[in-house]
């Protein structure tokens, strides 16, 4: 016996259809009690996208338009993948619609934006989750449990880099470069990332002093407002540790490159987006020595096959997702709670970093994050 849970995906682009993806593995896995997820309606304006994707996945309804997602008594859970500046919208009125959530990243193109999805979706009750899909890798909630459990002492630092090309292969720009589309570039798209891996880890970030910069241009002039391509960023965390973020779109010699590293008065551990079921550590007096996240006891091990009846075999970026689509049907189905995954709270919450951090680069002053609440 499973329990369904319809769902209903608005945007058949790239991570569109790795939810789609990660949707059926979290269907197939050895996770109890079963829960299917139920492909519904896959909404596209691109009606051939839409089409394709419906057919590939076995969506039963294919449409160009969001609100056929919202009416439909067939879905629990409204998976938004559309761009950021179709986030706030459909999530609302699906939320509305009593539909569950898992909205993209960045939550919004602005804080003010994130916080009235965040608002407007609280008061309806629905459970809802930001696909900061970091939360869900087995490294990085390892290291979580780790510095939870007292391990590396004091944590007192905190640095990350994402560095890739976001340039077309022809050299165009996309939709993501368009500040009144995309909100902010490596600060929102790539920063907001780890920023949330930050919060995860260690602690809200409470003060930021940033350098913003752009150096593209779009050759056939349809995208007049580029957003930010890069960014440097000293913070200061609530714990009182130090932070360091760093993010280039354009570092054109990266294919994916994320580095995340946690320094502790008893232990320092690094963590690279390539090489993603490993956390190396470091303690004083002794070389790095690196763990394969792999093992019976670590985070996820239950989730696909035994571990370790024929070894520790590494896991990939869409298994990930899968992870997160897990956690997105179990809170649909009444069975587990979003957190500690990211909420809309943290969506906006980090949203609300990302522009002091816009700001402090105008302002060329370090700046504090003021949170707002909930009335
Ligand atoms: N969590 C992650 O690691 C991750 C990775 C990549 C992208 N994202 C996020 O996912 C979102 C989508 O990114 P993407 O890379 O899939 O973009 P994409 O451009 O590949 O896909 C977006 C899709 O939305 C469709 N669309 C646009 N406007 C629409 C409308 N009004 N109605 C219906 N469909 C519409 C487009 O036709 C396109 O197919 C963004 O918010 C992005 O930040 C997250």
């Amino acid at each position: 016996m499973s329990t369904n849970i319809g769902v209903g995906v608005l945007g058949g682009g790239f991570i569109g259809q790795l939810h789609c993806i990660a949707l059926r593995a979290a269907s197939i896995s050895m996770k109890k009690p079963n829960l299917r997820a139920v492909p519904q309606i896959i909404c596209d304006k691109n009606a051939a996208v839409a089409n394709e994707i419906a057919t590939r996945f076995e969506f039963a309804e294919a449409s160009t338009d969001w609100s056929d997602i919202v009416q439909s008594d067939q879905v629990q859970l409204f998976v938004n993948a559309g761009p950021n500046d179709l986030h706030q919208e459909p999530t609302i009125a699906a939320a509305r619609a009593g539909k569950h959530i898992l909205c993209e990243k960045p939550l919004a193109g602005s804080a003010d934006e994130a916080f009235r999805t965040w608002s407007e979706v609280a008061k309806t009750g629905v459970r809802h989750m930001c696909a900061f899909n970091y939360r869900s890798f087995p490294a990085l909630n390892l290291l979580r449990q780790m510095i939870a459990a007292g391990e590396f002492g004091e944590v007192r630092h905190f640095r990350s880099r994402f560095l890739l090309s976001m340039l077309e292969p022809n050299g165009a720009l996309n939709w993501r470069f368009s500040r009144p589309h995309a909100g902010y570039g490596a600060i929102g798209d790539l920063g907001s990332h780890h920023i949330d891996i930050a919060r995860f880890l260690i602690g809200e970030v409470t003060r930021v002093g940033t350098i913003m910069k752009s150096w593209s241009v779009d050759k056939s002039g349809r995208i007049t407002d580029v957003n930010d391509d890069a960014f440097v960023c000293a913070a200061e965390l609530e714990t009182g540790a130090t932070a360091s973020f760093e993010a280039s779109r354009i570092a054109n010699a990266h294919n994916l490159g994320g580095f995340v590293e946690v320094d502790g008065s008893k232990m320092s551990a690094t963590f690279h987006m390539e090489r993603l079921n490993e956390v190396v550590i470091y303690e004083p007096g002794r070389g790095p020595r690196t763990l394969m996240v792999t093992a019976a006891d670590h985070p996820y091990s239950d989730f696909w096959l035994p571990t370790g009846v024929q070894g520790q075999h590494p896991i990939g970026w869409a298994d990930v997702f899968a992870h997160q689509a897990r956690h997105a049907l179990d809170a649909a189905a009444g069975l587990g709670e979003i957190a500690p995954r990211a909420t809309l709270e943290d969506g906006y919450r980090v949203a609300e970093i990302v522009d002091t951090m816009a700001l402090s680069a105008q302002t060329g002053r370090f700046e504090t994050v003021n949170f707002r609440e909930l009335s």
